[in-house]
């Protein structure tokens, strides 16, 4: 399926060097392998600002296959300016959508859906080649996308307000739910189109319009996915509800700080994340956060270990380490820990001849996205190992064409090691030996972020700790299986450090709107709440 994987020496050049030594005519779009770009309507250049009509007059990047280091094919980014118009354009259309009764919007967003089940392959595929994730995870991430769409559909018809008893006679109060205006989703290159469906089909189908910018990295999946988007308002007749600027920093900081955009969603790392929240604060602006996670996977004493161990492989070591949700700590009860560590590098060690490029059919562990996250895995495997930490299993850069490293084992850190309570989003775990599931717990919570946790335990009791107010401190915390791949069913975000924000199912929708509360009085008298008295004859 890939050729050329070999004779790419020069694709070992780091990304900005690779783009000035290539030629044109060796973008994979233009290689007959690769016609399934053409299928999502890709083109070598493509232009990454779409308002109702394609353009893009700002720096054009190029696109990377981070399993060899070729490039795919190149975008023309947005200017601040053209950032600008794009909102005044999103801001217009909001103000007709907004008038579409729900369930009709909940209609276009059924379309989207299945649009997205005709391009499932391409897309995915296309998600797979440009941020390295095998091929059915990138099937997966789409699927993603056209499950939140589903989900969407059936909350048009459905999320409603409430009716409140009122205290005065006569009078009844009642809670609406009304859209924001524009939605900013600003997009990490880790999954650059699953993040975007959750919070447009459910930012749509409560009557707001969406303005996406996504990674820099990863610019042909959000322009693959807009053309996908925009056939069905143009279909539809639609002003364009969705729009696109794909940009850099200058872009990235001009839509956080637009009054005009009044709820910024924003998926990346914890340090942007703090500043993005300062920013949209200051201009009382609503935020989503999905930041960091330093996710846990405990291994309770009664665990079924057979069960957890096939967790920790996926949760480790799937996406090369690259979710929010990966499994990044495994806190292990004293009594298992040498057993554990032992089966666990012997499922490591079957993984080896299934290293290789993403789209390759064999393949579980692809690529990591760019050479600073080879770099990331370096320092801290260099600081683990300083720290007194063993390697128990990999450890090492690979040396091929493109952006591959070990999944690695590290044992025998203090748990509140330095390396320990930092994210590097790299195929690394850290296992803990813990006397008692309360230690796992206490470890569990200490480190920064919040997001996702898991037990493994055949025990209700410490089921029920678990889950319970003295249990885990994160959005997400799960029995009896991994700390990634969640549903869309469930909201989905973390606390502390994560940001606080919820996407996804649940009641998460309620972000993406207003709330009207309303108090109608059909009396024929004013009457004061608490009892005041205030009146003249
Ligand atoms: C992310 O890594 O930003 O739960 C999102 C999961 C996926 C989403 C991850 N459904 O792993």
């Amino acid at each position: 399926m890939i050729a050329n994987l070999r004779n790419l020496s020069r694709l070992a050049l780091p990304r900005r060097l690779a783009s000035q030594s290539y030629s044109s005519s060796s973008f994979l779009i233009d290689q007959p392998e690769y016609s399934f770009l053409k299928e999502l309507g890709l083109e070598r250049e493509n232009p990454g600002v779409y308002s109702g009509h394609w353009q893009g007059r700002g720096p054009s990047v190029t696109s990377y296959d981070p399993g060899t280091g070729q490039a795919i094919a190149t975008v023309r980014q947005g200017t601040v300016q053209e950032l600008e118009q794009t909102i005044g354009l999103a801001v217009d259309a909001y103000k007709q959508w907004r008038k579409v009764p729900a369930p009709v919007r909940g209609e276009i967003v059924r379309q989207i859906g299945d649009e997205l089940r005709k391009y499932k392959e391409p897309l995915g595929k296309l998600v797979s080649l440009e941020v390295g994730k095998i091929y059915s995870e990138g099937q997966g991430e789409v699927q993603e996308f056209i499950d939140i769409c589903d989900y969407a559909v059936g909350l048009s018809r459905i999320y409603s307000g409430q009716l409140i008893n009122s205290e005065r006679a006569d009078h009844s109060i009642l809670e609406a739910w009304r859209p924001l205006g524009l939605v900013g989703v600003i997009s990490a290159y880790n999954f650059p189109n699953a993040v975007f469906g959750w919070n447009a089909a459910i930012a749509l189908t409560t009557g707001n319009s969406v303005l996406w910018k996504g990674a820099p990295s990863t610019p042909l999946v959000s322009v693959a996915t807009t053309k996908i988007v925009a056939d069905v308002l143009q279909r539809n007749n639609l002003p364009p509800v969705v729009t696109l600027c794909q940009g850099g920093t200058d872009v990235g900081q001009s839509l956080v700080s637009d009054k005009r955009v009044n709820l910024v969603s924003f998926t990346g790392s914890c340090q942007t994340g703090r500043d993005v929240g300062v920013e949209v604060q200051k201009r009382f602006g609503k935020v989503i956060l999905e930041l960091g996670g330093n996710n846990a996977l405990i291994i309770d004493e009664s665990a079924n270990v057979k069960m957890a161990l096939d967790a920790a492989l996926f949760g480790c070591i799937g996406t090369s380490g690259q979710r929010c949700t990966t499994t990044r700590r495994i806190i292990v009860h004293e009594k298992l820990h040498d057993q554990f560590v032992q089966a666990l590098v012997s499922k490591y060690k079957q993984l080896i001849p299934k290293i290789g490029h993403q789209l390759e059919a064999q393949t579980l562990v692809g690529p990591v996205h760019t050479q600073q996250n080879v770099e990331n895995y370096k320092k801290a495997i260099e600081e683990a190992k300083s720290l007194g930490g063993t390697v128990a299993f990999g450890g090492k850069v690979i040396q091929r064409d493109g952006f591959y490293v070990e999944p690695t084992v590290v044992t025998g850190l203090p748990h509140d090691a330095t390396v320990v309570h930092r994210e590097t989003f790299a195929p690394i775990v850290y296992i803990l030996k813990a006397k008692n599931v309360e230690q796992a717990i206490e470890w569990n919570n200490e480190v920064e972020q919040g997001l996702s946790s898991a037990i493994f335990t055949e025990n209700i009791g410490q089921a029920f700790k678990w889950i319970g107010a003295s249990g885990s401190d994160c959005g997400i915390v799960n029995i009896n299986t991994t700390t990634n791949g969640a549903e869309i069913g469930g909201a989905f975000g973390g606390e502390k450090a994560t940001g606080g924000g919820r996407e996804s199912g649940s009641d998460a929708w309620k972000q993406y709107c207003k709330r009207a509360t309303i108090t109608v009085n059909h009396s024929g008298e004013l009457a004061c709440a608490q009892g005041v008295v205030f009146n003249v004859e």
